[in-house]
């Protein structure tokens, strides 16, 4: 696997590959890597010759009082986690290669709309910084695929959005969510649970299910979405929302709305911000 900083060297590796005729795939990533992100470069295999993954926690996405500085940063084992899953080329900049004016100066990406709600109003600038450092990823590595885990759906409806408003040509591949035993959706900011709180956890994928079962059963949204709730504070979790929402853009479903949903939770749990979801219709 070749490992790359600066953008000129990936940018000569893929134009080889591509002189080739080899088709590129793309798993931007923030590192700290657990077997979530290895489902993304498997299924980046299934759809293309080389697989490049990036390695960047970007400094645009996290808020003044978030955990930019403590974010768990591993590149060694990431690196050889990589290498493990057949991963063609690794690009992992620093801060400067990819905010080459200064994070303060930099052009900035906004979605409005689909950005601005449910994390994008509980973080101001979240997904700015994110639809800011993926248009300048899709830039240098000019992938013909790119694979996005479920788990951030909000984050993936915003990439979606930014990709087709740019007309950048680029196919958008969704991953299914992984979940530990408890039903826990695996996430890097999961190591900032004790072994406590990792296990009450699960409660977040159960009144998902609930939810689920609840709008299938045709009771009303407002009643569901207190239960959940109710349910998130009585496990000891502070939830920002638990939400059902439409699938394609998270607008509010009108009432007699039954498919195309989605049901959303975000919920602090000791040191932890946690999101999860689950589409209603699968
Ligand atoms: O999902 C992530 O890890 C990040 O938000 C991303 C897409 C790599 C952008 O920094």
């Amino acid at each position: 696997m070749h490992t790359f900083a600066r953008s000129a060297d990936l940018r000569a590796c893929v134009s080889a590959w591509r002189r080739a005729g080899a088709r590129i795939g793309f798993v931007p990533t923030m590192g700290n890597l657990h077997a979530g992100h290895y489902s993304l470069i498997e299924l980046a295999h299934q759809h293309v010759d080389k697989v490049v993954a990036s390695v960047f926690v970007n400094p645009t996405q996290f808020g003044p009082t978030e955990d930019f500085a403590s974010y768990p940063r591993t590149l060694d084992a990431d690196r050889a986690g990589l290498a493990a899953q057949d991963c063609d080329a690794l690009f992992a900049p620093a801060v400067d290669e990819m905010y080459p004016f200064g994070v303060a100066h930099a052009v900035r990406v906004e979605v409005p709309g689909v950005g601005d709600i449910l994390d994008g109003a509980a973080r101001p600038g979240h997904f700015a910084g994110v639809a800011t450092v993926v248009a300048k990823l899709f830039n240098l590595v000019q992938p013909d695929v790119a694979v996005f885990g479920q788990k951030d759906y909000q984050q993936l409806l915003v990439i979606r959005r930014m990709t087709q408003d740019l007309r950048l040509p680029i196919e958008i591949v969704v991953a299914p969510i992984c979940r530990e035993a408890n039903g826990l959706a695996m996430s890097s900011r999961n190591q900032y649970l004790t072994p406590d709180e990792r296990e009450r956890a699960g409660v977040i994928h159960q009144v998902l299910c609930v939810m689920r079962d609840e709008v299938h059963a045709g009771r009303a949204r407002a009643e569901i979405e207190t239960a959940a709730h109710a349910t998130l504070v009585a496990a000891g979790s502070i939830p920002d929302y638990a939400t059902i929402r439409r699938a394609a853009d998270l607008g509010v479903p009108d009432a007699g709305d039954r498919h195309g949903l989605i049901a959303l939770i975000a919920t602090r749990l000791g040191r932890a911000r946690l999101i999860d979801n689950l589409l209603l219709d699968d």
